[in-house]
């Protein structure tokens, strides 16, 4: 490792080949950190992370399904064995469950009659994945000066929002799984802000906005690298930033 290199910081975002951590991905390579690109499909991670690097960013795959334990710890290890450190964890990689959201599918996910065995995939991914994730990792970001944890979340998430009978999010998602998985990741969130806030690890949740992915089969109306910006904003917090919020492009969400 040349001594410029060691000076770099190192982010590791979840899900990065593709879509909006992908976005993220790119943006952190840009900013001139060492950008791990994990991936549970090694060699979609590898085609991602070379094409980044062709972009000229330093840019690694790490092999990393976030509801696989031994996954997640050789990937911890790997982190471990070569750059001793981490300074950014982003949780992103998330399912919505009934595949790409649409009015169709939304049905899937209709409370009184949804697959339980959906709803826990869900959970499996985008909460019990952030556990296990944030957990084996939390040695490497205390090694950090200044550790940074975001966790990918959804204007679905906020309970303000969706508990409006008349609001848009009461209507069109009618949703057992996706939906609580991430009011469930916000309060986890928070539950992680309020016990590293002394030890300087600053822990927020992104709301990214409908982002045209795979998994809203590209209806979203902003691109990746729109709905990477607040992932990086809460990367990238100076040591007086905030801990244990939620934000969107348009500043705090409501819970
Ligand atoms: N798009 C939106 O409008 C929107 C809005 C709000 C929040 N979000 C959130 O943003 C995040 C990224 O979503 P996206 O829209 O970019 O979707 P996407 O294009 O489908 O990307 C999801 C990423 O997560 C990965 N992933 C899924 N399960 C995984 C697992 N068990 N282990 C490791 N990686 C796994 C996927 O890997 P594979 O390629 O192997 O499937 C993929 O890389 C998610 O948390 C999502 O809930 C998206």
């Amino acid at each position: 490792m040349s001594e410029q290199d060691a000076h770099r910081k190192v982010a590791l975002v979840t899900g990065a080949n593709k879509g909006i951590g992908r976005g993220a991905a790119a943006q952190l390579a840009a900013l001139g950190m060492t950008v791990l690109v994990g991936a549970r499909d090694p060699r979609r991670g590898e085609e991602a992370a070379a094409a980044l690097r062709e972009a000229g960013g330093d840019v690694h795959a790490v092999a990393l399904d976030v509801t696989d334990a031994a996954s997640v710890r050789a990937a911890a290890r790997q982190v471990e064995e070569r750059f001793g450190r981490l300074d950014v964890l982003v949780n992103n990689a998330g399912i919505s469950g009934s595949g790409p959201i649409s009015p169709d599918k939304a049905v899937d996910q209709v409370p009184s009659t949804v697959d339980l065995d959906m709803v826990r995939r869900v959970f499996e991914t985008n909460v019990f994945g952030v556990i296990a994730v944030t957990n084996a990792m939390l040695p490497l970001l205390r090694r950090s000066p200044e550790p940074r944890v975001v966790n990918v979340s959804s204007h679905a998430a906020s309970m303000t929002i969706f508990a409006d009978p008349d609001g848009p999010m009461a209507a069109l998602l009618p949703s057992a799984a996706y939906s609580p998985s991430k009011s469930a990741l916000n309060a986890l969130t928070v539950q992680y802000a309020n016990e590293l806030r002394k030890d300087g690890v600053l822990v927020n949740a992104a709301a990214p906005g409908f982002v045209a992915t795979d998994s809203n089969a590209h209806t979203g109306v902003l691109t990746v690298e729109e709905g990477a910006e607040v992932l990086v904003r809460l990367a990238t917090l100076g040591a007086d930033g905030p801990t244990g919020g939620f934000f969107g492009a348009e500043g705090p969400v409501p819970w």
